[in-house]
């Protein structure tokens, strides 16, 4: 099990960057660039609305190109976007926000479950996991498991 510590950021900036969408389909919109941009090229999306412990939740599920722990590890950090144009098609993406600020104006909480080849890894965003914990910077868990033969092997 592994926690990352984004520095000095703290957990009240997760809401203030939310504000940036002034309504929630602008939100959504950044989950679905996500899936569609050039480094994930997912040719379905899926989304959907269920109920977890009582709570709404929305899920969005793509069949792109996934990630492993260092991907997982950009996608909840802020300012990692490397994306180019790949033959011709263009990103949305490129300031390394959109989806933290989209996932954090649609829901206190999130969780990402990715494969990628023999990894499967679940990464958590949580406000409310922040605030219970009185957090002062912004705590973010990921855990990896690598398959190995039939195993699945804890990775970090
Ligand atoms: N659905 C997804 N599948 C695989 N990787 C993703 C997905 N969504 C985001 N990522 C990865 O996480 C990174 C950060 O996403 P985001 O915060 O939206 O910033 P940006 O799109 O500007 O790069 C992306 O560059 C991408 O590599
Ligand atoms: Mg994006």
């Amino acid at each position: 099990q592994f926690f990352f510590v984004n520095k000095s950021l703290n957990p009240n900036y997760l809401h203030s960057n939310s504000t940036s969408h002034t309504w929630p389909f602008s939100a959504i919109a950044e989950l679905i660039d996500n899936a569609y941009d050039p480094d994930v090229c997912a040719k379905q999306l899926w989304i959907d609305k269920t109920q977890i412990k009582g709570v709404d939740c929305l899920t969005f599920m793509d069949n792109g190109a996934g990630m492993d722990y260092d991907a997982m590890y950009k996608l909840l950090s802020f300012g990692f976007s490397d994306k180019r144009s790949l033959r011709g098609h263009a990103a949305v993406g490129m300031y390394g926000n959109g989806f933290k600020s989209g996932s954090m104006r649609l829901g206190k909480d999130v969780i990402v479950f990715s494969k990628r080849r023999n990894s499967m890894s679940v990464g958590m965003l949580s406000q409310t996991y922040l605030k219970e914990t009185k957090a002062s910077n912004i705590i973010v868990p990921i855990v990896t498991y690598n398959r190995v033969g039939s195993q699945n092997i804890l990775f970090q």
